[in-house]
């Protein structure tokens, strides 16, 4: 497992290739590797825009499945509506809102948790044994 703190722009890029090196370790393709990168790109992204903060923990291991699990968590302030969240085009900031839906469709299993003034906690999976 690795850990990488959000606090400037440069940890984004960082998050992303410790990601896809560890994606890329266990037995991922260039093209599974590729998605699981951008969709760390996007939620790292998110962290630095919305809460100025956070952490990405990344693990390889755990329950019973073989893939790759990343946790991205802060203490901003947090998603008002999950399901609108996740509407390609949505977004608060003026911008694209591509990111969560985005993320979800790259990867396996997408999840947030979240509630507003304390925090956001996204999961995404992607499994090598489907
Ligand atoms: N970590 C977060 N904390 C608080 N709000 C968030 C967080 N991540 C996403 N959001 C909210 O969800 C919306 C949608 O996020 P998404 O990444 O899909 O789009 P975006 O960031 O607005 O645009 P894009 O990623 O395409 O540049 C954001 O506009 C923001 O309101
Ligand atoms: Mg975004």
């Amino acid at each position: 497992m690795s850990k990488v703190q959000i606090k400037e722009e440069s940890d984004i890029v960082k998050a992303r290739s410790v990601a896809k090196e560890m994606a890329r370790d266990l037995g991922f393709g260039l093209v599974d590797q590729t998605r699981i990168s951008t969709a760390v790109s996007e939620l790292a992204r998110n962290i630095f825009a919305y809460a100025g903060e956070g952490e990405v923990y990344i693990e390889t291991d755990w329950d019973h499945r073989k893939g790759i699990r990343i946790t991205f968590t802060d203490q901003g302030p947090g998603i008002e509506d999950i399901d609108l969240a996740l509407q390609d085009g949505f977004s608060t900031a003026g911008s694209m809102g591509k990111g969560l839906p985005g993320a979800k469709r790259l990867m396996d299993r997408l999840n947030i948790q979240t509630k507003p003034g304390e925090g956001t906690r996204i999961i995404i999976e992607k499994w090598l044994d489907k």
